[in-house]
């Protein structure tokens, strides 16, 4: 059985996953409208990936007893300026997730839970993995910079670079 104080911090990582997904989301569909083919299935992709991180953890707290709960979203934003400025959000926004699963991490450890403290290794193994890429890809933004032939080259690569997924 799950303590409450776990379950609440659980649902809350749920909807900060459940987040992350809409945002991705926005982030291909703007992309989409510029003609990034290889950048919006990268990022379509990525935001099912998220999704599967949410209903990771829903699984998770209700087999333990608990109630996940369905989160509401956010209305992420319509408009990006370019690809680094896409790139730079979402290494931002893992930064932030990184962030939260060791609060997570924390409060088992504080409450004794060593159950979801082993569970929530996987999103810890996850978060190394997710903002390492996140980083390589935008030190590659970096350098084409404003190069439009370096740009469609980086939309057809992005397509061979493997989404981080421990499963
Ligand atoms: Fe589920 Fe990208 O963190």
């Amino acid at each position: 059985m799950l303590i409450k104080a776990i379950e609440k911090s659980l649902n809350e990582q749920i909807s900060v996953e459940a987040n992350s997904s809409q945002f991705y989301l926005a982030m291909a569909s703007w992309a989409e409208t510029k003609g990034f083919d290889g950048v919006t299935s990268f990022l379509y992709k990525h935001s099912d990936e998220e999704r599967e991180h949410m209903l990771k953890l829903i699984r998770y707290v209700n087999e333990r007893g608990g109630h996940a709960v369905v989160p509401e979203l956010k209305k992420p934003p319509k408009v990006f300026d370019c690809l680094s400025h896409i790139f730079q959000n979402l290494l931002d926004h893992e930064i932030m997730v990184t962030k939260k699963i060791n609060e997570v991490v924390d409060l088992c450890l504080k409450h004794k839970d060593y159950t979801t403290h082993n569970f929530m290794q996987w999103y810890v193994a996850e978060q190394i993995e997710e903002e390492a890429l996140a980083r390589t890809i935008l030190d590659k933004l970096k350098l084409i910079g404003d190069d439009k032939g370096g740009l469609y080259l980086f939309d057809r690569d992005i397509l061979n670079i493997k989404i981080p997924n421990n499963n």
